[in-house]
């Protein structure tokens, strides 16, 4: 269906190692039709099903998927727990599917705030994909950067407090071992659906020289068809890191 694009993607060359997605515009989809918000949080699960296997697909290593801020956590009770009931649905639904395409999945944030069955979804999700090879699928729920930066830095001053650390001793490297995200590299490419022209609290050290990619697409609309669109454009980029071009 969309291999005529996936061809273009191979003759380009690399592809990013890790995409990071800001999955937003599901209650504007859902609103734009007349429906309560919730209805539109269910159609984008059809959406992450669709980049999971569009990464598979494209050779992408690491792909990270914004669901649930911290900063989510003020929205009214009804639209959290329908987003809660959702995620244990989509657990169920997906688990054997992503063991079998050897996705190994881990979840990003302070999940002791989730309900128990939310919790215990994310704990079996995590624990039964742990032998997957081909695709790290990264889930960020209640999920805040700053909460993470500011975790790391309480982590390493214990380290000194305990006298196992030298302040010297703390460099970009180490407080980055410290994050959530410390076993992967850092995202090559942001994307974020809905037209927003924000990052709201995500990934802010992990970001520094990502490519930003930002469609007007509402998340429930937004296919593999898009998410290649957005590797060619990344393809397409030149990415200097503060030198310049020769
Ligand atoms: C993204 O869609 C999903 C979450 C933030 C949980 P939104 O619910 O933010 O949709 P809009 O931005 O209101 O359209
Ligand atoms: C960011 O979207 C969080 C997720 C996609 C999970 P929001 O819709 O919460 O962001 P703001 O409030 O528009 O900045
Ligand atoms: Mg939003």
């Amino acid at each position: 269906m969309a291999q005529d694009i996936l061809d273009q993607i191979r003759l380009h060359g690399a592809v990013p190692a890790h995409i990071a997605i800001i999955m937003d515009g599901n209650g504007r989809w859902a609103t734009e039709r007349a429906l309560p918000r919730p209805l539109g949080h269910r159609a984008g699960m059809k959406a992450v099903r669709e980049v999971v296997e569009g990464a598979r697909e494209a050779g992408i290593k690491v792909l990270t998927l914004f669901a649930f801020s911290q900063e989510n956590w003020k929205r009214p009770p009804d639209e959290i727990q329908a987003l809660m009931s959702l995620l244990e649905h989509y657990i169920a639904k997906e688990l054997d599917e992503l063991r079998r395409n050897g996705v190994r999945v881990s979840v990003l944030g302070e999940v002791d705030r989730l309900s128990p069955a939310a919790r215990a979804a994310v704990d079996r999700i995590v624990a039964e994909t742990s032998a997957g090879s081909q695709l790290a699928l990264n889930l960020c729920i209640s999920y805040g950067s700053r909460a993470e930066i500011t975790r790391a830095a309480k982590i390493l001053a214990e380290h000194v407090a305990a006298g196992r650390l030298a302040p010297e001793d703390i460099d970009e490297e180490r407080l980055a071992q410290e994050l959530h995200t410390a076993p992967w590299p850092d995202p090559d490419l942001l994307i974020r659906t809905s037209g927003e022209l924000r990052l709201s609290n995500f990934l802010l050290w992990q970001l520094a020289y990502a490519e930003l990619y930002i469609t007007p697409v509402l998340w429930p609309d937004f296919g593999r068809r898009d998410l290649f669109e957005a590797i060619l454009e990344f393809q397409r980029r030149d990415r200097r890191f503060g030198r310049v071009t020769v």
